[in-house]
């Protein structure tokens, strides 16, 4: 893990931790469009993974949703803890586990949700190629990532941290994340893309001396797939 990651990885803690729960009460109920998205997929029976689960209000709503089991994950300490409270149920579990590094079973989840994840990595292959590794073949990714309209000549931004302002309350780290790069991360990382959904992001805005390098900060739904069969010279 290098300096910067690691400087991400502390966004969340025990009072930012906290602070984004309280967020999350009003945003779980207007966030309907990626849960559609993940409702058409199916939700019912399946296995799922939570992807930096943060304080696991979507694991509880996919057991809400009759999924069989949910496992969240999140590397935040606070995040898991307050998930645990927060969030219980017997079909749920939650780990604190790096998702560059998870040790979970290989080919064990019809889908993997990761919703506002991606942006904290600087290179989202890493992640990717762990979720695809532990996902059935056939199964989904359904990933939500804040994406950067840079200005033109500014391209070479792209994996450059900024911070961000989220509902006014909490300002974080992220990495600045493009459509282009994100797709071929995913492509990368052995999925085929099944679908891109462009919404906006109106509770997310951006600070500091980037600002005036940026067009708009929006977000993306990307569906992706693992093949139902891999190629022999796949992985
Ligand atoms: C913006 S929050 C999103 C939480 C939740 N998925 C949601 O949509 O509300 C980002 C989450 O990613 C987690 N995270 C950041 N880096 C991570 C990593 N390397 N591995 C696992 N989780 C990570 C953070 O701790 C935080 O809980």
């Amino acid at each position: 893990m290098d300096m910067k990651q690691e400087k991400l990885a502390d966004n969340y803690s025990q009072n930012v931790a906290s602070k984004y729960s309280r967020m999350q009460n009003n945003r779980i109920k207007i966030d309907i469009s990626p849960f559609q998205t993940i409702k058409k997929l199916g939700i019912k029976d399946k296995t799922i993974l939570d992807f930096g689960c943060g304080d696991g209000s979507y694991s509880k709503k996919f057991i809400e949703e009759r999924a069989k089991k949910v496992i969240g994950i999140d590397n935040s300490s606070s995040m898991i803890q307050i998930a645990k409270v927060k969030h219980s149920d017997p079909s749920i579990e939650y780990f604190k586990q790096d998702g560059a590094k998870l040790l979970l079973p290989k080919n064990s989840f019809d889908l993997v949700f990761a919703s506002y994840v991606l942006q904290n990595f600087k290179n989202a292959t890493v992640p990717l190629k762990q979720i695809y590794k532990v996902l059935k073949q056939g199964g989904y990714l359904v990933a939500i990532v804040p994406i950067t309209l840079l200005k033109p000549k500014n391209e070479k931004l792209a994996n450059t941290i900024i911070k961000i302002c989220i509902e006014k309350k909490i300002t974080i780290n992220v990495y600045i994340k493009t459509d282009k790069e994100l797709q071929s991360n995913i492509k990368k990382a052995g999925f085929s893309i099944e679908k891109v959904k462009k919404e906006d992001n109106p509770l997310a805005e951006v600070e500091g001396k980037y600002k005036s390098k940026i067009k708009a900060y929006k977000s993306n739904i990307y569906v992706a797939q693992k093949p139902a069969k891999e190629g022999i010279y796949h992985h």
